[in-house]
């Protein structure tokens, strides 16, 4: 059967965690060729011989987002071994709670590098390699719903999230004439490893143990369950086709019903 994405190769950051893996599962499945690029290495192979388990192609590529030559490195990398990466998706992000008034600045600064900062660099080494082979493509960052919500045991990561959200309209709009499609999904929350962290630190200034924190959290989605990353892959899969070619900057809620602007 022919896939949506035969022949194309797509990037994806932060390939190695939850939503990534159900992402490079996806985008392999649909033919493409899957660089799977994240801080742990080991991981992102484990991920890309999935892939290839299931009858795709995929390669494994040690990426620090935070570091502009390295994005630099991965792209040529990427580039050399399966062709121009016409699909990206910036899944790499880190998270971590802290009452208000006890946000380390530094903790501010390392969540914006990676999630705000590394997105830019990410979005802007791959738009640039379009542009310079006059090459269409399509860019998904993954933001989130806190975006769009308060956020007050995470509001350096609700800020970066905001950040990519505003990223990416003016990214949108900037390659649109170049037939660069730029836009975001915002999901809620995902039964990832990073869910998990959030509600075994949440646990600590709640008193909440891990399960009741989590399990407040999902009484309070509209939904009335837990969103997995094939809830996410699915949309960003969309948004990534050239059904998506009309959609130009959006931030697209993922998140049963948390989030509606
Ligand atoms: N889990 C959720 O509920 C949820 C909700 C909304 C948005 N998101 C967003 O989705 C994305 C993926 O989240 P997830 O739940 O799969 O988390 P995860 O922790 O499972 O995966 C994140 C991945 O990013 C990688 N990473 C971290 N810093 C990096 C860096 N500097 N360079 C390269 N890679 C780096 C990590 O190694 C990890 O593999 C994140 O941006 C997250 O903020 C998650």
């Amino acid at each position: 059967m022919k896939g949506r994405f035969d022949g194309a190769t797509a990037l994806i950051t932060g390939g190695a965690g939850g939503i990534g893996t159900g992402v490079a599962l996806r985008l392999g499945r649909e033919g493409a060729h899957v660089a799977v690029a994240d801080l742990t290495v080991s991981q992102a192979e484990v991920v890309a011989a999935r892939v290839r388990q299931e009858g795709g192609r995929a390669s494994a590529h040690a990426l620090d987002v935070t570091q502009a030559e390295d994005v630099q490195r991965v792209l040529g990398e990427v580039e050399c071994l399966a062709g121009t990466v016409t699909l990206a998706v910036t899944c790499a992000g880190i998270d971590s709670q802290f009452a208000f008034l006890d946000l380390p600045p530094e903790e501010w600064q390392r969540t914006l590098a990676v999630n705000l900062q590394g997105t830019f660099l990410v979005m802007q080494g791959v738009a640039r390699r379009l542009k310079a082979k006059g090459a269409p493509g399509h860019i998904v960052a993954v933001a989130s719903a806190a975006a769009k919500r308060p956020n007050p045991t995470q509001a350096h990561y609700g800020a970066s999230k905001a950040g990519v959200v505003n990223l990416v309209r003016s990214a949108g709009v900037a390659l649109a004439r170049d037939g660069i499609v730029v836009n975001a999904v915002c999901p809620g929350v995902v039964d990832t490893a990073m869910t998990q962290a959030i509600h075994m630190e949440r646990s600590l200034l709640t008193h909440l143990s891990v399960e009741e924190s989590l399990d407040r959290m999902i009484q309070a989605i509209p939904i009335g369950r837990i969103e997995t990353v094939d809830d996410v892959a699915h949309v960003v899969a969309f948004l990534l086709s050239e059904e998506a070619n009309y959609m130009v900057g959006q931030a697209v809620n993922v998140c049963g019903g948390l989030a509606f602007d």
